[in-house]
Order: C-alpha cells, then structure tokens, then sequence
C-alpha cells in the first residue's frame, strides 16, 4: 500500500473515534433526528412546570440506570412472563423510583417525529440533562453525548448488587463507585443531587431516627412530626430531601451536611473522612465549585458501560424488548 493511503486511512481512522466521549457522541441525532434534543427538552420542561419531582426522578433515573447493566434503559423494562421481575421491582427502584410516564411521554413525542432512531437510554441522559437545567435556573448547562443503545436483559438480582443502601457507610459507597469506574470525587459530586426530590420515610426512618444517629436535633423532630414512627408498606409518606431549597438543583446539599440536616447516614457518611470532608466544604462555600463538578460526573457517569452495534437496540416502546 503507497504509504500516502495508508496515511489517509490513519486519519480517517482517528478522525472517526475522534470523539473524546467514544463511543459517544455530542449531536448524534443530529443528521439522524435534528429536532431530537429540542423535542425532549420541550417535553421534560413541561413536566417540570407541572412537577418538579418529574426532574428529581429522571435525574435518579440516570444513576439506577447507569450502575446496573450499564447506561442502557433496563431499568424501564416492565415485567413479561419470560422475565417476570425485571430491575424495576427490585428494593432499590420500588416503590421509590418513579419518572417511568415521563420517559414514555418523550418516547411517544420521538416516536411520532423520527420512528425508531431515538434510543430510550439516550432519553433517559438527556431528561436528566435537561432535568439539572430546568431545576437549577439555567446555570447547570451542559452537553449530553449520545449514541448509547437500549439493552434486552433486566433483573431484580441486579440493582442490590450495585445500588447500595443508604444505611452505607463510606468506604461500601466508595466502593460501589469505583466498580463502576467512578471515583470518590464523583461520589462527593453526585451525592449532590440529593439537594432535589423526595424520600419515602422508610428510607431513614429505622437507621437514623429509631435509634441514635448524629441527625440534628431540630431536623430530627421536623421529621418525626412528617413520618409514622414505625413506617410500613401502607403508611410510608414522602419528605423532601432538602428543606431550604426542595427544588431548586443548588450546592444547598453540602450545607445540609456541613449542619446535619441530611436524611441518609449515606450523606452524613461524607465527613468520615478528612479527604471528603474537605470536598464537602469546598462544594459548601466556593461558588459555581460544585455546578462544574457536576457536569463533568454527570456525562461521566452517563457513558457507564454503554452498548453499542450488536450489543443492543433501539427500543420501539421503552418498557419491553422488540422481537423481530
Ligand atoms: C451514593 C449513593 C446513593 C444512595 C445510597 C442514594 C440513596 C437514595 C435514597 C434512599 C433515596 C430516596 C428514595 C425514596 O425513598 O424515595 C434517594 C433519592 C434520590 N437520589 Fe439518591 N442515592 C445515592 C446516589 C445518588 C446519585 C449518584 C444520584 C444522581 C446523580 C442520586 C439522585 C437522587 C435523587 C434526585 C433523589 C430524589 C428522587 C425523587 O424525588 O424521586 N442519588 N437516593
Ligand atoms: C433474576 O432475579 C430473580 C429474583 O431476584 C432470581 O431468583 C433469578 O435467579 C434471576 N435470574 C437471572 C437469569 O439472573
Ligand atoms: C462498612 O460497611 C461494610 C459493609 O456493610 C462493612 O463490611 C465494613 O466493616 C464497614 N466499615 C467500617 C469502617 O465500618
């Protein structure tokens, strides 16, 4: 081969993986679907209008997703006789995760503009996307590479693999980071985003108010006149997790922490260490700190073990496989 070929092959070859998000891609709709992004948008800051919780839940939606079977929309698949407890019944995501209409709203608007090209694990990272804009005023602006398939296998045994509790302490969170390729900074980062949406009672309740915990004193009776004593399947209500700012995606969280007014031992977790103690102070008071951080976690986290060419497909309805 002239080695002037074999040179332009080369470039051709880099020029295609050229992307520092491979095998992602910022734009991948857009020769494929160009109103793609804008039509999503358009869907979610409506539901936000209507609801905030609609963003903190797509937002949650993002992590459940990525950390079990990767970025790859399993966490949508409903039950079938021939997978009868799919991830979405497991403890972590029910009866707490919640966002599955809002998926299927952006799904159908896709659906009706470009049949079969928008994936729904692309929907899912540009809801929580799109979500961080809409709660945060504008100021959490960021591109969402895209280019991810949708997976066919979904189990409940899954998400307590790698979705830990939130009684963990710190060294099981930092653990379950790493194993995704995740580091202690981007577990500082993304436990931000408990400075949005809700907890049921019996998420906290056992570990941090029936027994003695480092709760503040004020917050713990607060929450005790919100939830039953004794929280059950029938009498569980909601609290917000962020009582000075509820809806608003702010660094408020590591103020929370620094006044331990934070729901999950989980989150009280990040003092235990000087090293994400110091983390926790810096996204507490040196402004727009935290809002870069996480932008950067958030793509990051998004490119979770993404399937791609045989690997997966792009799902006519997100809550089953299509068989061909
Ligand atoms: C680090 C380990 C984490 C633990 C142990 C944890 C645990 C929890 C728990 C127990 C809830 C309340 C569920 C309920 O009872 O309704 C919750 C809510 C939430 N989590 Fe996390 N979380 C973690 C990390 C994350 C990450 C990485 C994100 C996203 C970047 C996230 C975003 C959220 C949001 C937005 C909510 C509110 C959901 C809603 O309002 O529906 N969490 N989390
Ligand atoms: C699926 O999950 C169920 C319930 O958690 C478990 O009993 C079963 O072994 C799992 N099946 C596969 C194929 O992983
Ligand atoms: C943290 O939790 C893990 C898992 O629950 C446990 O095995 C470990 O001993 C705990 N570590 C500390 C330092 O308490």
């Amino acid at each position: 081969m002239p080695i002037f070929v074999g040179f332009t092959l080369l470039l051709l070859a880099v020029a295609c993986q050229a992307s520092p998000y491979y095998p992602l891609q910022i734009g991948y709709y857009h020769d494929k679907c160009p109103q793609a992004e804008a039509i999503a948008k358009a869907v979610i800051e409506k539901a936000i209008c209507k609801n905030p919780g609609n963003g903190a839940a797509v937002i949650r939606m993002l992590f459940h997703d990525c950390f079990v079977e990767g970025c790859d929309a399993s966490v949508l698949l409903d039950p079938t006789p021939f997978s009868p407890t799919p991830e979405k019944l497991s403890a972590p995501n029910n009866p707490s995760l919640r966002g599955f209409e809002l998926i299927d709203a952006i799904k159908d608007a896709l659906e009706a503009a470009c049949p079969g090209v928008v994936s729904c694990a692309d929907i899912i990272a540009f809801a929580a996307r799109d979500a961080s804009y809409f709660l945060s005023g504008g100021k959490v602006y960021f591109d969402m590479p895209a280019g991810r398939l949708d997976g066919t296998f979904s189990n409940a045994s899954e998400p307590i693999k790698f979705l830990v509790p939130p009684t963990s302490n710190l060294s099981a969170l930092v653990d379950s980071f790493v194993v995704k390729g995740m580091s202690v900074e981007d577990l500082v980062i993304l436990s931000g985003a408990h400075t949005i949406g809700r907890s049921l009672c019996s998420s906290f309740f056992p570990d941090r108010l029936a027994v003695p915990s480092d709760i503040d004193a004020g917050f713990a009776a607060l929450l005790r006149s919100q939830c039953p004593a004794n929280p059950t399947d029938s009498d569980d209500p909601t609290v917000v997790q962020d009582v000075v700012t509820p809806n608003e995606l702010d660094n408020q969280y590591y103020k929370n922490v620094l006044s331990r007014t934070v729901l999950f031992t989980s989150d009280a977790a990040l003092m235990t260490s000087p090293e994400t103690a110091k983390m926790v102070v810096d996204n507490a008071n040196i402004p727009g700190w935290w809002e870069e951080r996480y932008k950067t976690a958030m793509v990051k986290m998004a490119s979770i073990e993404v399937k791609t060419g045989q690997q997966g497909q792009i799902r006519r309805n997100c809550r089953a496989i299509n068989h061909y």
